[in-house]
């Protein structure tokens, strides 16, 4: 499926103009805010309106010779990615932590397509993003291969609501650790098979709670004291870190090397992700499907970003117009503007120097990586 091309222009993503200026502050204007919650408001009421030109299932292209990673893949939204993903044709590497799940869904998968002649391409990896450790041995393994990866699709993600504070191994806040830190870490890792699968997609499962987070790149796990910690703190400061990260990565990645780096948000979607809330929230979640997508709704925008030929034309317009955010797909597949905040260039810069820090990377790794030498990962922050 591809959408004109009219509404790929700059413009379609906004006006940047006095948000480009670099500006000192410890958490959201009032204002920013205020505008923040009506877009997560706005998404809530009106993404099926917004979303109604789009057919449900996506029609994917056929998909034979393209390899993707999807991470977390045993439930909602990254389940249909990497199912519907392998029964286009592609070969998926479902990188999970719970691999029993991982197995039992390619057996059911296998005897829903029995007598249809696509046999499904589909393996299993071990991943826990609440490992750093993990993620390296992943890609250790991956990268060993030697073989072209065309998409990684950074899906799996945490928000444990109401729940308190709580670290990683690595002492990071989880939400950071699952959303952002780890993410991160793979995509870099990953860069020499994404350059042997160029042109190649990065594709971040974002979310438009972003619009109400705040990075202080000093305070990445919000311990500092200034700010107080609430898991939708936790959530939509990672989801913000996210792009700022990815934004950065994109500028920097040279054009020769055919990667793109693309956000996406999902919608608001009924997943497991609502499991850690209380149950009366839970059930009235149940009691409003018609606002709330089905995940195989939800998993349209990331499957038109790692898919749809107009993608790499777009990122490449926001690249070659100095544009500070990665590009920023939407729950209806159409560009959108990501927050006012997320273009905060001098921000972003700064979580990108922190992000590569706190995950044990060089200043230089992603230069060294696309030239093909190894990096050193020393971790300590
Ligand atoms: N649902 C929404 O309304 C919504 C809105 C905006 C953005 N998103 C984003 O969409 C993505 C998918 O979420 P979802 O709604 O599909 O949630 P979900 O049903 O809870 O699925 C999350 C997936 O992430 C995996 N995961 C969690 N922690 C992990 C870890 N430490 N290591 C490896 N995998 C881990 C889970 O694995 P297990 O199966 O083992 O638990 C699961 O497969 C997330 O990034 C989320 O933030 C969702």
């Amino acid at each position: 499926m591809a959408i004109s091309s009219g509404l790929f222009s700059t413009s379609a993503a906004g006006d940047a103009d006095g948000v480009r200026e670099s500006r000192k502050k410890e958490e959201l204007d009032w204002p920013e805010w205020g505008r923040g919650w009506l877009h997560v408001v706005g998404e809530f009421f009106f993404q099926r309106i917004s979303a109604s030109h789009l057919e449900n299932p996506l029609t994917l292209p056929h998909l034979n010779g393209f390899t993707c990673i999807v991470t977390g893949s045993t439930s909602g939204i990254g389940l249909e990615i990497a199912r519907q993903l392998a029964e286009a044709g592609a070969h998926v590497v479902m990188a999970v932590r719970r691999m029993n799940s991982a197995y039992e869904l390619i057996q059911k998968w296998k005897s829903e397509k029995q007598g249809l002649c696509l046999p499904l391409n589909v393996e299993v990896m071990e991943l826990d993003l609440l490992s750093l450790d993990s993620v390296m041995q992943f890609a250790k393994a991956w990268n060993a291969r030697q073989e072209a990866l065309h998409a990684l699709i950074n899906n799996a993600g945490i928000f444990t609501l109401g729940e308190s504070q709580r670290f990683s191994k690595d002492g990071y806040e989880e939400h950071m650790q699952v959303n952002h830190l780890a993410p991160a870490l793979l995509s870099m890792l990953l860069i020499p098979s994404l350059l042997l699968g160029s042109p190649s997609r990065i594709i971040n499962l974002n979310s438009i709670m972003h619009s109400v987070g705040f990075v202080n790149p000093e305070d990445m796990n919000i311990t500092s004291g200034k700010r107080k910690y609430t898991s939708l703190a936790g959530y939509s400061n990672s989801k913000l870190a996210q792009i700022k990260f990815s934004s950065i990565l994109q500028k920097r990645i040279p054009a020769e090397a055919g990667i793109n780096v693309i956000c996406v948000s999902p919608g608001i979607v009924h997943t497991n992700v609502a499991r850690d809330l209380p149950k009366v929230l839970v059930a009235g979640y149940h009691l409003i499907p018609y606002f709330i997508f089905d995940a195989q709704e939800g998993s349209r925008s990331a499957l038109f970003a790692a898919t749809d030929p107009q993608v790499p034309d777009y990122c490449a317009m926001l690249k070659a117009d100095e544009w500070p955010v990665c590009a920023y797909i939407s729950h209806d597949c159409r560009p959108a503007n990501a927050s006012e905040e997320a273009h905060n260039l001098e921000t972003s810069q700064a979580v990108w120097e922190k992000s590569l820090k706190m995950i044990g990377l060089p200043a230089d790794a992603l230069e060294n990586l696309i030239e093909g030498k190894n990096v050193e990962q020393h971790f300590g922050n």
